[in-house]
């Protein structure tokens, strides 16, 4: 499958994804400047800027959202550090084939800024979570998810480089089955096929091992 990966921050998770072979055809930013970008230049993946002012709403700017990725022909679309609410001209055209991956235990702490959330919360557990993109906030369905200890001293920043260490390794994992057709979302449930089960499980066992 053709891939675009919409970014917004450093670009650790596009550089994961690119790491493990997925065919990144686009990367999108709503902001400039950011890391990301610099990812996607180094890889000779062409990249776009899509900032929000210029745009008279949200719906003027989910359309050229919509366009950029249409004419680029990808199959499916990667939320990774993208910090914009889609509307359904970008999410419904890509049923079952838009992803977002989340610093957090979701439904705990959606939004901005997870692990200050979590930290400010006393949590002694989050983790990440990789989720098809509903309409919503941070709410679609659940595909995996994988815990992360809080320590006493973590910051902000320590927290969030242990949770990101996590996404590197699912986020991979996950847009794969979707390649694979091994993960389905029918009737808003998530539906895992036995092969793609064993790799989630597969994936608990090695995680356990770290
Ligand atoms: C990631 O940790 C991702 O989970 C988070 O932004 C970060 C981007 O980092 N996304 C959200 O918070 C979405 N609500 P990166 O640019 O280094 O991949």
């Amino acid at each position: 499958m053709r891939w675009a990966v919409l970014v917004g921050g450093r670009g650790s998770n596009l550089a994961a994804l690119l790491a493990a072979g997925i065919d990144v055809r686009l990367v999108v930013s709503h902001r400039a400047g950011v890391g990301a970008l610099d990812v996607a230049r180094s890889a000779a993946v062409p990249a776009r800027v899509l900032e929000p002012a210029g745009f008279a709403d949200r719906a003027a700017y989910d359309r050229t959202l919509a366009e950029i990725l249409a004419s680029a022909g990808v199959d499916g679309v990667v939320l990774a550090g993208f910090l914009r609410i889609l509307g359904p001209t970008v999410v419904d055209a890509y049923p079952g084939r838009l992803l977002n991956v989340h610093p957090s235990l979701l439904p705990a702490f959606p939004g901005l800024h997870a692990p200050r959330q979590a930290l400010a919360a006393g949590v002694r557990v989050t983790g990440a979570t990789v989720h098809f993109v509903d309409h919503g906030m941070d709410t679609g369905p659940i595909i995996a998810q994988a815990p992360v200890p809080v320590w006493p001293d973590d910051t902000e920043a320590t927290l969030t480089a242990r949770i990101q260490s996590v996404e590197h390794r699912l986020l991979p994992l996950v847009v794969r089955l979707v390649e694979r057709g091994e993960v389905a979302w029918v009737d808003g449930r998530v539906h895992l096929s036995p092969a793609a089960a064993a790799t989630l499980s597969w994936w608990w066992s090695k995680s356990e091992e770290d």
